[in-house]
């Protein structure tokens, strides 16, 4: 398992990269808009400097027509660095582009994923990973799990080397569940990784451990026994 940051803070990244088993960031036109209007390259270089040539990172393209997402593309790999994995929507535009940029032997990430039949294309056409959008399938009443599960099905079936980036999470329940369907990797905000380590239950455990030990050792640490 992979977990990934969903993110383009560089204060979260910083500061939950050292806590974390991070093993990438990623994000999307929409995240980037929260940290309003930045310098967009130099803010990637920094979200790479931060994590490292050997972490992934992902940057969606913005333009909708394949001229256009190659254009993007080629501008990413140019101005933040070679080794981006270059995100590109499963739409009828971007999945020529998802071919034309595995010929140039680019890392694609195929991504706003809601159907099978994107994901299979896009696995077909050579794409790295590809993400499907965990939350908003299930808000369609479309199952999130069958969905992953046939893409892990097919991966095995057919030796594919594409890997599924479950992404679009809203809690850490959903993330479990990607995991268990095949998800190799995940991307989410890092609030859903602080939640599940903040829940009341583990903070009154390890309060609970304290006040123990200190009813017999007082304050004394283990470090400073004597
Ligand atoms: C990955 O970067 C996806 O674009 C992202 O997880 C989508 O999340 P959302 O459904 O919360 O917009």
């Amino acid at each position: 398992m992979k977990y990934l940051l969903d993110t383009a803070n560089l204060d979260d990244i910083r500061y939950y990269y050292d806590i974390f088993p991070i093993a990438g960031v990623t994000s999307n036109p929409s995240i980037v808009k929260k940290e309003g209007k930045i310098d967009f390259f130099s803010h990637m270089k920094e979200i790479r400097s931060i994590i490292g040539m050997d972490k992934d990172l992902h940057i969606q393209v913005t333009a909708r027509d394949t001229n256009g997402m190659l254009r993007d593309a080629d501008a990413i790999l140019d101005k933040v660095d070679d080794k981006v994995c270059v995100k590109i929507p499963v739409t009828l535009e971007g999945m020529k582009a998802i071919k034309l940029l595995k010929a140039k032997g680019v890392t694609v990430t195929a991504t706003a994923i809601y159907s099978k039949q994107q994901g299979f294309l896009a696995m077909e056409a050579g794409a790295d990973h590809i993400a499907p959008y965990f939350n908003r399938m299930e808000n369609m009443g479309i199952d999130p799990d069958d969905v992953i599960a046939s893409f892990a099905e097919m991966i095995e079936l057919y030796d594919y080397k594409t890997k599924i980036l479950g992404a679009s999470f809203k809690n850490a329940g959903q993330v479990d569940r990607a995991f268990l369907a095949g998800a190799q990797t995940a991307t989410m905000d890092p609030s859903i990784l602080s939640a599940a380590l903040g829940q009341a239950h583990i903070l009154k455990a390890v309060d609970d451990f304290d006040a123990d030990w200190k009813s017999v050792y007082g304050n004394v640490t283990i470090a400073e026994i004597q």
